[in-house]
C-alpha cells in the first residue's frame, strides 16, 4: 500500500508576533513543497534525502523535524511502522513554514493510507495540534496556509479567509541559519511584560497595516503595501526580532528598488520578503550575492493527495 501528498510553504506578508497576541495577520503559500510517500515496511524508516537523513529504528524517530512526523505518527497512524519518504524544497528553519508545511503532507498521505476523507479544516485542525504538541506555543497560520494552499487572512477571532488578489514581484531571501520560534515568541512576551502599554501599542499598530494592507489586495490596489511592509518592519525591529545581518537583507533589497521589504516569520534568522514592483530580477540578483534569493510565485493549491 502506498500513499502520497503534498503540501506548500508559506510565507507571512503582515501580522507575524502580532498574531501571537489574537491580531489578524496575511500570508501566502509559494512554490515549494513538501511531499511525503508512505509505504509498507517491516520497520520504521524515514528518509530526508536533502538533509542526508536516513532514519531506521522500530521506535518512532525523533530529533529536530523528526518530532514532527513522531507527533505525527502517534497521533494519527496506529503504530505499525511505515517506510515514510520525505521530499523537501523549503530550507527547513528559514522561516518558510517547513515544519508545517512536512506536518501537514504527513497527515493527508496517512489519511490516504488508511482511507480516511478529511476536510481541510480538520487537517489544519489536526496539524496545528502536531506544532503545538511539538513547539509548545504557535499560532495556526502556518498549517492554515499549507492546507488550503493562496492567500490566506486569519482575523483576530481566528476565521480563515482565503482570498484572491493580483499580487506578482515578490522577492524571498533566507540566510543560513534561523531564528528560533518559540525565543522569538518569548522574547516579545518578556518585553510586553516590561512594557505592556508599549507593546500592546505596538501590536494596535500592526494590526491597522494588516487590515490596511488588507484592503488594498482586495481592492486590487497593491501600490500602498511597500510602505506599509517598511512601517510593519519597522515595529518588527522594535519587538527585537530583527538582528544585524536581517536588517542588511532588507536595506539591501530597498537598495536594489524593492518598494518595501521585511522580516517574514518569526525573526532572530530565517527570511525576509520584498515587494519589488518592475525590479523582482535585479532585487534578487542583488540579495544573492550573500544570501539566497527566489521569486517568490504563489501556490493556489494547498494540501494535494
Ligand atoms: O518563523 P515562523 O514561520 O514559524 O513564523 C512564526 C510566526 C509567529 O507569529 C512569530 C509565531 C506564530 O506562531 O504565529
Amino acid at each position: 500500500m502506498k500513499s502520497r501528498a503534498s503540501a506548500p510553504a508559506k510565507a507571512i506578508l503582515f501580522g507575524e508576533h502580532a498574531v501571537v497576541y489574537g491580531k489578524p495577520a496575511i500570508a501566502a503559500a509559494i512554490d515549494r513543497r513538501v511531499t511525503v510517500t508512505l509505504g509498507d515496511s517491516s520497520e520504521n524508516r524515514v528518509t530526508i534525502p536533502s538533509l542526508g537523513v536516513d532514519f531506521r529504528s522500530e521506535s518512532n524517530p525523533q530529533g529536530g523535524i523528526l518530532d514532527y512526523v513522531s507527533k505525527a505518527l502517534q497521533l494519527y497512524h496506529d503504530g505499525s511502522p511505515l517506510s515514510i519518504q520525505i521530499e523537501m524544497e523549503i530550507p527547513v528553519g528559514s522561516g518558510l513554514g517547513s515544519s508545517a508545511a512536512l506536518t501537514v503532507a504527513l497527515i493527508g498521505a496517512l489519511d490516504g493510507y488508511h482511507g480516511r476523507e478529511s476536510e481541510p479544516g480538520d487537517t489544519a485542525a489536526r496539524a496545528h495540534r502536531v506544532e503545538l504538541e511539538v513547539q509548545g506555543a504557535a499560532s495556526p497560520l502556518d498549517t492554515t496556509v499549507s492546507t488550503y494552499g493562496g492567500l490566506v487572512y486569519l482575523d483576530s477571532q481566528r476565521n480563515v479567509e482565503k482570498f484572491d488578489a493580483r499580487l506578482h514581484d515578490l522577492v524571498i531571501a533566507h540566510m543560513d541559519h534561523s531564528g528560533d520560534t518559540a525565543e522569538m515568541v518569548a522574547g516579545v512576551a518578556e518585553l510586553r511584560s516590561r512594557f505592556p502599554a508599549v507593546v500592546d501599542g505596538i501590536m494596535d499598530t500592526v494590526e491597522m497595516i494588516t487590515l490596511r494592507a488588507y484592503r488594498a489586495l482586495l481592492s486590487n490596489n497593491p501600490e500602498p503595501l511597500g510602505d506599509l511592509m517598511n512601517i510593519n518592519q519597522g515595529l518588527l525591529d522594535a519587538m527585537g526580532v530583527s538582528t544585524l545581518e536581517l536588517s542588511m537583507m532588507v536595506y539591501e533589497a530597498r537598495r536594489a528598488g524593492a518598494a518595501g521589504s521585511k522580516i517574514t516569520g518569526a525573526g532572530g534568522g530565517g527570511s525576509i520578503i520584498a515587494y519589488c514592483p518592475g525590479c523582482a530580477e535585479d532585487v534578487a540578483e542583488a540579495l544573492n550575492r550573500d544570501w539566497n534569493a527566489m521569486k517568490a510565485r504563489f501556490s493556489e493549491e494547498g494540501l494535494i493527495r
